[in-house]
């Protein structure tokens, strides 16, 4: 399979690497960047669990091949932080408000938060299950992750936090 040489940012760090033609994003973000944080689930579109923002916009990250991103800025779970290894308003909200149990969804759901947020700082819970749509959860029964996301909005709103650090 041919091989190409791609340039991106990921989590505000420029990256360089020659990818298979055919790697999907997913896979270069956790085999070859070690960015394990975004999880593989479904892999053909459906669940969620691997969203990223790619310049900006929430995008499953298995539906797309890893030159693609080539340009692009990816910001992963791991980027949601005020610096590596801390975690930041939504994630804490979502460990408050037990937005996560087996925590397999949480990184797309993050993810999808985060795109809101940005967009919405106050958004009613119809536009928070609006944004959280195409996230799928098996333990949670949503309830306690639109809670969350309102909390962290509530909190974000009051801190004049517009976004994540690395979102450019
Ligand atoms: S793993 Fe990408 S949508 Fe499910
Ligand atoms: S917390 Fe288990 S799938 Fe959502």
């Amino acid at each position: 399979m041919s091989e190409h040489a791609i340039r991106l940012t990921v989590n505000g760090r420029a990256v360089e690497a020659r990818v298979p033609a055919r790697m999907t994003l997913v896979d270069f973000l956790r085999d070859t960047l070690r960015l394990t944080g975004t999880h593989a689930g479904c892999e053909h579109g459906v669940c969620g669990a691997c969203s990223v923002l790619l310049d900006g916009r929430p995008v499953r990250s298995c539906l797309l091949f890893a030159v693609q991103a080539a340009g692009a800025e990816i910001v992963t779970v791991e980027g949601l932080g005020p610096e590596p290894g801390a975690i930041g308003v939504l994630q804490d909200a979502f460990c408050e408000a037990h937005g996560l149990q087996c925590g397999f969804c949480t990184p797309g759901m993050l993810i999808a938060a985060e795109a809101l947020l940005r967009e919405r700082a106050l958004p009613s819970d119809e536009e928070i299950r609006e944004a959280i749509s195409g996230n799928l959860c098996r333990c949670t029964g949503y309830k306690q992750i639109v809670e969350a996301i309102r909390l962290a909005a509530e909190r974000r709103a009051a801190s004049n936090i517009a976004g994540a650090p690395h979102a450019g």
